[in-house]
């Protein structure tokens, strides 16, 4: 077990800003959100799960900060995080009169937050943006570094900007209300984090995260603030943080957006240790290890999608760079590799992945 412990984390990138983490924290967002962005009016960007559980309360506490407050609800899930809704957001925005001295706040997981940050950053070439998640996605991830995006019709996160946020506050008591499969999503970049950086944090892992959520959300936002310190833009180092994405978001895109992020970003990492092991670059032992941990949290470690079919939805992911496609593979817990693979060679390093070992 990790400690535990209200905490504020800093990140440097191109602007400096601090996570605040703990329970409790909503009711300090109209302090901090004036302190830290400004303004008058408060758009308050969210879904319609989030709205009726958390909207009314943080329009209240921005209210008593002397915000006017507007609120956006659109219809929750990955479909929404589209071209269509991105306007409407911006038409909102416009016809709530928001000056560039104004702020948005998303409030919800990371479809809010990559949606709403999108639209903070292109509304008016940029306004003030603060990140409120209620996911557990959103709090190690999402809401963090400042990737903002919407999906285009071929393929995930396609149209989007670096986009840091002002603040974002991280209320652990708002995860409460999560479905299970919800926060098993999240579970699965928590894995992630210790696969790619921490050998510890992934050993604590086989105590229930549910159990020592605020530490392991201060842990993952740790590593994530290092890796975007030193690779704000994602040159080198902070590709790490897709290790198994481009397979993850080749399932998505194939289901269309039928399963969720995190389950997808479970198999691809899976599939991705399984190629690892057969290509010599990982220990047998690490893969256990993963697999292990991924049914602790009743992620799933394969797909029904064939490796032709992946292989094509993978085609169209960033991470393709001319006739090759860099992929994270890893060496052991903690440590993962950069590689880049000829897309010839794409089809047969996924077929490796989808073949089960015999136990
Ligand atoms: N920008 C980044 O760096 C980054 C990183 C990882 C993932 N992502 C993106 O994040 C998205 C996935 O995020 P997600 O898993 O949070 O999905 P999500 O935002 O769709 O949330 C999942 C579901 O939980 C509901 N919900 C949210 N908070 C709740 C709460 N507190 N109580 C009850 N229900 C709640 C939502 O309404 C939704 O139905 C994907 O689009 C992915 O591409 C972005």
């Amino acid at each position: 077990m990790l400690n535990t412990g209200m905490r504020t984390i800093t990140v440097n990138a191109s602007k400096t800003y601090d996570i605040t983490i703990g329970t409790g924290v909503l009711s300090e967002a109209g302090s901090i959100i004036r302190k830290t962005a400004g303004g008058k009016t408060a758009a308050i960007v969210t879904d319609d799960n989030v709205a009726p559980l958390y909207a009314e309360r943080l329009k209240s506490i921005l209210e008593e900060s002397n915000y006017r407050t507007a609120t956006y609800i659109f219809r929750s899930g990955e479909t929404s995080k589209d071209a269509g809704t991105f306007i409407s957001v911006l038409n909102f925005l416009g016809s709530e009169k928001l000056s560039r001295t104004d702020v948005v706040v998303a409030l919800g997981g990371g479809v809010v937050g990559d949606l709403a940050g999108f639209a903070a950053a292109c509304y008016m070439r940029g306004i003030r943006f603060v990140q409120i998640p209620t996911t557990l996605l959103a709090a190690v991830d999402s809401s963090v570094g400042g990737k903002t995006a919407i999906n285009l019709i071929t393929g995930k996160n396609l149209a989007g900007a670096f986009y840091q946020p002002d603040a974002v506050l991280c209320d652990v008591s708002l995860l409460t209300t999560l479905t299970a499969e919800v926060f098993r999503d999240g579970c699965a970049e928590v894995i992630k984090y210790g696969i790619i950086a921490d050998s510890v944090l992934f050993e604590s892992l086989k105590t229930p995260i549910r159990t020592q959520s605020e530490a392991v959300i201060a842990r993952c936002i740790e590593i994530k603030r290092d890796i975007v310190a030193e690779d704000e833009f994602e040159h080198g180092a902070r590709k790490l943080l897709n290790f198994g994405h481009t397979i993850g978001h080749a399932i998505e895109l194939l289901s269309k957006y039928r399963t969720p992020h995190g389950q997808a970003v479970a198999a691809g990492m899976a599939i991705v240790t399984r190629a690892a092991v057969r290509m010599g670059i990982c220990g047998a032992h690490s893969l256990r290890d993963i697999l292990h941990v991924l049914r602790l949290y009743e992620l799933p470690e394969n797909t029904a999608y064939k490796a032709d079919k992946l292989t094509h939805a993978c085609l169209s992911d960033k991470k393709r760079d001319g006739d090759s496609l860099t992929m994270i593979f890893p060496l052991e817990i903690g440590k993962c590799v950069l590689k880049k693979i000829p897309v010839s060679e794409l089809e047969a390093v996924i077929g490796l992945g989808l073949m089960e070992f015999k136990s």
